[in-house]
């Protein structure tokens, strides 16, 4: 008979698991009849050994059946979801979705709201009068069969066992643990059900992978497992070490997106490589085409108006303001701006993403606590970025906010979170690495 005792010993002996030790520890756990103290065990004995990518995969499909499953096979194989492991200034799903709706997909998604220096994609939207983030699941599969996307808050129990796996993590010191942080992110995914999957996996200073390495351990170990759970799947690795284009809050980040589908990417460099790259991988396991005629058609959709003619068509479908959308002069900015000012000539050599996106959110932009309520107008401008010249005196970014007090915080914590340097600093790429689920061997 199994026991708790012999699963937990066995791993931390270095053992490989067997599916039903892996179930019979989650299920009974789930269920109320396993304590925390035998779980964090375990999952220390995890940290502390590993998981092969087997052991790995099993983990997740207990997690992903845990809860509800959405069922999208009304879209056949069209059904095409993104997920960022998590960035500052990041608004690519604004911009890819209605992307990847011209070039054919189907993207009904589920997102989530923002916690500490990152932003969510909920309170994003919720930037936008009117636009509703709740739907029935009716109005939800209708609106993405009508035209092609739909962006809603998570709904009903998605993977449960998650939820208190990454409690105990939490405070248990292992949540840093590539198996456990894998199965976690994929047993989400999965559970939403979408037949193929493109991952934004950020690396540097406001991501959750500081190090090219650990980004792409963890790509490779998520695209194992979407493979073995039968998705087409790729991951992008991307720059995180500066926040993405040049605004990081909810309605500025919005603005800049609505100004970029319009077709001005002026410095926004960035922001156009990481999305067209991201949707164009959707495109291409959706249709079987080649990433760079996918790519093409991408750059097509945006240049041509059809993605923003698609996301006003998104937006107004939801309830959200097309004047609002359409018209710049409607949008109330924030009471207060604040300039920062270069303190020498030459570059900016660094923006830390993480400390920026840290001091967004003491400017109202973001929550510290899941209770806080958020200041839709917050956030900051970068009118530099890394790279870039800059003389003294000159504006590097402002801050802005509805509560006065936030200023001072918000400016040191920016001050201290950038750097100047006499020489032109080298770039990073930003798109650095593709992992594509047909191109790995499984392991
Ligand atoms: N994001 C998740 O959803 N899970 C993790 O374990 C880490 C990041």
């Amino acid at each position: 008979m199994l026991t708790v005792y012999d699963v937990i010993a066995k791993k931390r002996d270095g053992g490989i698991l067997a599916e039903e030790e892996i179930r019979f520890l989650i299920d009974g756990y789930c269920a109320g009849q396993i304590p925390d103290y035998q779980i964090s065990a375990w999952l220390m004995a995890v940290y502390l050994r590993g998981m092969t990518a087997e052991e790995t995969s099993i983990l997740t499909d207990v997690m992903l059946r845990s809860g509800d499953i959405v069922d999208l096979s009304q879209f056949r194989h069209l059904s095409a979801d993104k997920h960022s492991t998590g960035g500052v200034g990041d608004k690519t799903t604004f911009i890819v979705a209605p992307l990847a709706a011209v070039l054919g997909c189907k993207t009904a998604k589920m997102s989530g709201r923002g916690l500490g220096h990152t932003g969510g994609t909920i309170d994003k939207l919720e930037a936008i009068p009117g636009y509703r983030v709740s739907l029935s699941e009716k109005e939800f599969r209708a609106q993405v069969e009508a035209i092609g996307v739909s962006v809603i808050g998570a709904t009903g129990d998605i993977a449960p066992a998650d939820k208190l796996l990454y409690a105990l993590r939490d405070v248990t010191a292992t949540v840093d643990s590539l198996p456990l942080i894998a199965s976690s992110i994929m047993s989400k995914k999965l559970a939403a059900g979408t037949s193929s999957i493109v991952l934004d996996v950020t690396v540097g200073s406001g991501a959750f992978m500081k190090t090219q390495e650990d980004a792409e351990a963890l790509a490779h170990a998520m695209v194992d497992i979407g493979m073995r759970a039968g998705k087409r799947i790729t991951a992008v690795l991307t720059d995180m070490d500066q926040p993405l284009g040049r605004t990081i809050g909810n309605a500025l980040e919005l603005e800049e997106v609505i100004a970029f589908l319009q077709g001005d990417d002026a410095g926004l460099d960035d922001l156009r490589e990481v999305s067209l790259t991201l949707a164009a991988h959707m495109a291409a396991n959706v249709h079987g085409i080649s990433p760079d005629e996918a790519y093409r058609r991408a750059y097509d959709a945006w240049k041509s108006g059809a993605a923003y003619e698609k996301f006003v068509e998104w937006i107004t479908a939801q309830g959200g303001d097309r004047t609002w959308l359409c018209d710049p002069t409607v949008r109330k900015s924030a009471p207060y701006a604040y300039e920062v000012k270069a303190p020498c000539d030459g570059y900016l050599a660094f923006a830390d993403a993480e400390q920026i996106g840290l001091a967004a959110m003491q400017l109202g932009a973001g929550r510290k606590t899941k209770d806080d309520i958020i200041d839709m107008a917050a956030g900051i401008r970068m009118y530099r970025k890394v790279g870039e010249a800059v003389r003294v005196g000159e504006t590097v970014a402002v801050l802005y906010t509805s509560d006065e007090s936030r200023l001072a915080d918000a400016e040191a914590r920016f001050v201290s979170a950038v750097r100047y340097s006499d020489e032109k600093p080298q770039r990073r790429a930003h798109i650095l690495g593709v992992i594509r689920g047909d191109e790995i061997e499984e392991t």
